[in-house]
């Protein structure tokens, strides 16, 4: 599946473009998808409204609730800047969703299709996957004028394993560009330190410092504007993040987070599967 040069790129950048990895009609069929169950979104499942600290504390734990049972669902996020002061919408619902999540890849008929195969299988070989297991899946909307920012992180912070595996495989739903929220990047920064794991325990969930290296400086972030249809494929430590869609289009991309079955997955990553649904590889 990919060059030799590739797999020497792979390991010095900590990421590789893989354009045209999907057909357009690939693209619009998740894309169609991803707006139908956006549509059926019940809005007063997940509103953020209170006016006492006690409505605004069990908010939060509705919030948490919500949040932690989508490990093995699929469900709808709105994105932070939806509503105004008073609670309602301030663009329509098809327009207010931030991302779809965490489980689309084993749940949904389209997605599973999209989601599996030969191409990604042996893809996931080339990059070191013997034994690919696939935790997680997002629908990333990225809505014009309002899809917020996403801060510096590396992806293995949410998917521990021993030794690092995580491996992130990001797919150009639409053309990303530095207008509409594209992935930036710490080219090689796979080579610094994991700094930070998000752990849970029981309803629990916290983010720790576990490394105080600095996030890359502006200066040393690298752009990755890709056209629809590529797959950006990165190691688990690679520091990225994506700025604020300021444009008056849509940035939508699909990920899917995988390990090497080979590596130990901690007990503390917030998604598990238990035995009635078992993660899966891409065949
Ligand atoms: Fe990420």
């Amino acid at each position: 599946m990919l060059s030799a040069q590739q797999i020497k790129d792979y390991a010095q950048n900590g990421y590789l473009v893989l354009p045209d990895f999907k057909a357009p009609a690939e693209l619009a069929a998740i894309k169609q998808r991803a707006e139908e169950i956006a549509a059926r979104h019940d809005i007063n499942t997940h509103k953020t409204i209170f006016s006492t600290d006690q409505q605004r504390q069990d908010n939060v734990d509705l919030e948490q609730d919500y949040f932690l049972g989508s490990a093995n669902q699929v469900r709808c996020f709105l994105e932070e800047k939806a509503f105004d002061a008073h609670g309602e919408l301030l663009h329509p619902l098809a327009r207010s969703i931030n991302k779809i999540g965490h489980a689309l890849h084993d749940l949904d008929p389209v997605f599973e299709v999209f989601s599996h195969g030969e191409k990604l299988a042996a893809l996931a070989s080339d990059l070191g996957l013997n034994d690919p297991q696939i935790w997680q899946s997002m629908y990333i909307f990225k809505q014009p004028f309002i899809g917020g920012k996403v801060d510096w992180h590396q992806d293995g912070s949410f998917f521990q394993t021993d030794p690092l595996t995580v491996t992130t495989f990001w797919f150009a739903v639409d053309d990303a560009t530095l207008e509409n929220g594209c992935l930036w990047v710490q080219e090689g920064g796979q080579n610094s330190p994991l700094r930070q794991v998000f752990t849970r325990e029981g309803n629990h969930t916290s983010l720790t410092t576990i490394d105080t290296t600095p996030w890359p400086e502006m200066s040393a972030a690298k752009p990755v504007e890709v056209k629809a249809g590529s797959l950006v494929c990165f190691h688990g430590k690679l520091p990225h993040y994506s700025a604020e869609n300021t444009s008056d289009t849509p940035r939508h991309a699909y990920t899917l987070h995988v390990t090497d079955g080979r590596s130990d997955y901690a007990v503390e990553n917030w998604i598990q599967r238990g035995q009635d649904f078992p993660v899966r590889g891409f065949i």
